[in-house]
């Protein structure tokens, strides 16, 4: 367990894993458990990941990121999506709150009505963006809790997104949003801190 500024201060993408390095199905689902605290708009938890172990299906991975060598080296490649729909389980996301009185039948109405709303006079691009917008939350809370919990990542946008969604049979509402590499890094083939803009350059306090 690292304090949250050393965990920050230690998480960087790695550039090359530790070869034949399994992860198991149990480490990576408890690193999804404190995942899925992640915020999310509505509380309506738009992302759906897909880690990939299997050979087969890795090896299609690697074809659609054009060749990315880090996913045949990696543990597992997870395939982070955002799903388009996620309005439309609005209602069974609150009967939880309904179910315990904490909501009455009213709240619970309007919320399913408005939240339906909200997203169906935005349309499509707004879906698609907020299917992006919230899978990037949880995957940047995704790669903290990782690097807690002793594993390295790098998260991944060079790949063909239509060839990601067939190689794991993803529906058509999910979005191909990143990869993300996981395993042990090779230290010895670390990268320096890349530059980073002072505080001043990336922020504006108030207004422009
Ligand atoms: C959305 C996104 C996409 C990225 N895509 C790739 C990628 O396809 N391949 C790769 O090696 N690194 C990729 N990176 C890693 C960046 O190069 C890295 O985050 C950046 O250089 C800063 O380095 P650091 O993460 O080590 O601090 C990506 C990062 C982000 C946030």
């Amino acid at each position: 367990m690292q304090d949250l500024t050393t965990l920050v201060r230690n998480r960087h993408s790695a550039v090359k894993f530790v070869p034949n390095t399994p992860i198991s199905e149990q480490e990576l689902s408890e690193i999804f458990e404190l995942v899925k605290l992640a915020p999310s708009a509505f509380n309506l938890q738009h992302t759906h990941y897909v880690p990939v172990m299997d050979e087969e299906v890795k090896e299609k991975i690697y074809q659609a990121s054009g060749g990315q060598y880090k996913i045949k080296l990696a543990s597992a490649v997870i395939a982070v999506f955002g799903d388009k729909e996620a309005y439309t389980h609005i209602a069974e996301m609150n009967e939880g709150f309904l179910s315990l009185g904490m909501i009455d039948r009213l709240q619970y109405d309007t919320t399913v009505r408005d939240v339906t709303e909200f997203y169906q006079m935005r349309g499509e691009d707004f879906q698609r963006e907020e299917a992006i917008r919230n899978a990037s939350l949880s995957a940047m809370m995704f790669m903290l809790i990782a690097k807690d919990k002793g594993w390295d990542t790098c998260p991944m946008i060079g790949f063909d997104p239509k060839a990601v969604s067939e190689a794991v049979g993803a529906p058509d509402n999910l979005y191909p949003v990143m990869l993300i590499t996981i395993g042990k890094e090779d230290s010895d083939r670390r990268r320096a801190r890349g530059y980073r803009k002072p505080v001043s350059e990336f922020v504006t306090f108030n207004r422009f």
